[in-house]
């Protein structure tokens, strides 16, 4: 499914769509350049999973992992600073990826094994996967493809 988000305030209400559809356990891949908005789309996720408006979302780029109380608990991952697989796994990840909560990780495509492109790093199968590409300065394009069991319906991806 694509959209395009012609301004920051599109792209959050984007991720507040989303963000409301989410159910436990979910995971969200995002892939995009520098500047594409993965962490400005991880905001408005944030606000459709109820996190006051007033909290502050910032990249967790020297933190690597940041938590904030949801209506289920989110976990916001930034691998951008990691590139060895050492480095990866001593994340821990698997904590939060196999909790209750949400887990949004932005420059997910440091999960893509080199081998084995098809396959994503810490055997991760069930997801949401998010692409952005830049298209101008101020327009987006965001496509969404989902990786989910059957009996699950396909999460919210519309401009309200
Ligand atoms: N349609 C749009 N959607 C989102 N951001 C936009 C849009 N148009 C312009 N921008 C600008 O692009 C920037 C996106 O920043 P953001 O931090 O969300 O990117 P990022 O993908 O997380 O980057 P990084 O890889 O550095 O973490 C902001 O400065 C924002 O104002
Ligand atoms: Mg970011």
């Amino acid at each position: 499914m694509k959209n395009i988000s012609n301004s920051p305030e599109e792209t959050l209400q984007l991720g507040k769509s989303l963000g409301g559809s989410l159910e436990a356990g979910d995971i969200i891949l995002l892939f995009g350049d520098l500047g594409a908005g993965k962490t400005c789309f991880t905001q408005g996720v944030c606000h459709g999973l109820e996190l006051d408006k007033n909290f502050y979302i910032r990249s967790p780029t020297f933190t690597l992992i940041n938590e904030y109380p949801g209506r289920l608990p989110i976990y916001h991952i930034d691998l951008y600073r990691l590139d060895t697989l050492e480095e990866i796994y001593s994340l821990g990840l698997e904590e939060v990826l196999y909790s209750q909560g949400i887990t949004i990780i932005e420059w997910a495509e440091k999960l893509r094994s080199s081998q084995k492109p098809e396959q994503l790093l810490l055997n991760i199968q069930d997801r949401i996967e998010i692409n952005i590409k830049i298209i101008s300065d101020s327009q987006r394009e965001f496509t969404l493809n989902t990786f989910l069991p059957a009996p699950r319906s396909s999460p919210d991806f519309t401009l309200l």
